[in-house]
């Protein structure tokens, strides 16, 4: 089997079929817990070190306007490593321009829960495709909690603009498990009286609830519920970000699809409310080990290991796709090579991601000649298929494009994936990670 990926001009990357991929990855610090520790940095009082920072935009977005608001954030030269003082007590300051969240969800819902009860006004806006999300999830339980938002849409679309004013603490309901939503809720409860308390349908993501607690504010938890008392003070200290489960999923649906491979990935963020591909693939019938290695700052790390495996089709309903929403791009595509159906379900909310990840992957499967059925809430898909050499569009949208790369490892031919620039957004060296284990003529990949 010949290999060949090589960047092409106008941010193009041709992905093509691949030898087997063997050795030791490396992925990036995990994104939302680095937009996190970064948040929860320019929170406390004093200096926080905050090491295995994803060095991707989006984050890079949420540091600039920490920033902006009055933190000093120094990242250190080529270490993903990023020392910061806090605002603590004084709150953030207004700022004297638009603040830029870039195409990051996460940095412009939590941040508007940070500066709702902050003194002061904040304007926050983003790239075109970030303006196009919605926002009302955020900022309905915000104004009812007193914050004085508003915006395109009546306040559902940005730019948003925040008047800073009094919150008082309350019990959210929320029609939609998100994680972001509920940080910012949260981070708003720490300056509103009273307590505030987040109920989701189903469990999101929870880095927010273990990242306060291991700062030292109390944070009391059921299963769909976070309730945090107003006045919680969070405290500065060292933080260290595992590797992000997100993009480690690229390599392992490559190791899975790939014949003959055989790769490992140390000190990955095993977080349970985030691992549901482990267990999905497990049920594919994926040869992938996981083992737990340790736990930094109440988030559990391992070490997975993924060999080249036979694969069944599955189904993903409602309740698992909280767990794996960010992945369900990449199952997609590992779905192709899976024998029988893979139903993907519930997952509406991928038509409101950096793209419409159900009409970008449907699209982008259908170009390499999979059997792929995009419907309301979800994708089917049926396989195994060998997928055709072709042309793709990421749509804008990181996931879509590493996805659509993967897929390129195992077509038949050279698939050509325009739009490759938006991988920045998470994970920037994913062309070298990848290209790392990649051996065989013809193997080399240019980043
Ligand atoms: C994230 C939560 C999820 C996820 C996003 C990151 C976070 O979004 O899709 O990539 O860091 O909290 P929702 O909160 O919209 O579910």
């Amino acid at each position: 089997m010949s290999s060949d990926s090589s960047r092409q001009p106008s941010s193009t990357v041709v992905a093509g079929p691949s030898g087997a991929l063997r050795g030791v990855a490396r992925v990036p610090g995990d994104k939302s817990i680095s937009h996190r520790a970064l948040i929860l940095g320019a929170l406390a009082p004093g200096h926080s070190r905050i090491t295995g920072v994803n060095p991707g935009r989006d984050v890079l977005a949420t540091a600039t306007v920490l920033g902006r608001l009055g933190a000093s954030v120094q990242w250190a030269e080529h270490e993903d490593q990023v020392d910061i003082e806090g605002w603590g007590g004084k709150g953030p300051r207004e700022p004297d321009d638009v603040l830029d969240a870039g195409n990051s969800g996460t940095t412009l819902r939590c941040l508007l829960g940070v500066c709702a009860g902050a003194n002061g006004a904040f304007v926050f806006t983003g790239d075109a495709s970030l303006r196009r999300r919605p926002m009302g999830r955020v900022v309905s339980p915000l104004r009812a909690m007193g914050a004085r938002i508003d915006g395109r849409a009546e306040g559902s679309l940005p730019p948003l603009m925040v008047r800073g004013s009094n919150l008082t603490g309350r019990v959210h309901s929320l029609p939609v498990a998100s994680a972001q939503v509920k940080t910012a809720l949260l981070l708003a409860g720490l300056g509103a009286p009273g307590s505030t308390s987040v109920t989701e349908p189903r469990p999101s993501r929870d880095h927010t609830e273990r990242m306060l607690a291991a700062s030292g504010v109390p944070v009391a938890r059921s299963a769909l519920t976070a309730t945090v008392a107003g006045g919680g003070r969070v405290g500065a200290g060292p933080r260290r970000v595992p590797g992000d489960l997100s993009s480690a999923a690229f390599i392992l649906a490559a190791a899975v699809l790939v014949t003959g491979s055989d790769v490992a990935l140390a000190d990955v963020g095993i977080n349970p409310t985030r691992a549901g591909i482990l267990g999905v693939l497990a049920a594919m019938g994926a040869d992938v080990e996981v083992e737990h290695s340790g736990d930094w700052g109440g988030e559990p790390v391992g070490t997975l290991r993924a060999r080249t495996s036979e694969l069944r089709g599955v189904t993903v309903d409602e309740a698992g796709v909280p767990g794996l929403i960010d992945e369900l791009p990449i199952l997609a595509v590992i779905a192709t090579q899976a024998s029988g159906r893979t139903l993907i379900r519930g997952a509406g909310e991928l038509r409101v991601k950096e793209s419409d990840r159900i009409a970008t992957m449907a699209a982008g499967l259908a170009a390499l000649g999979a059997e792929v059925e995009a419907l309301p809430d979800g994708l089917s898909i049926g396989g195994p298929t060998t997928l055709q050499p072709g042309e793709v569009d990421s749509g804008g949208d990181h996931r879509v494009a590493m996805s659509l790369a993967v897929a390129g490892l195992i077509a038949d031919g050279p698939v050509t994936i325009r739009g490759w620039d938006c991988v920045d957004t998470s994970f920037p060296g994913f062309l070298t990670s990848l290209g790392a284990l990649r051996s065989g003529p013809g193997s080399e990949i240019r980043p």
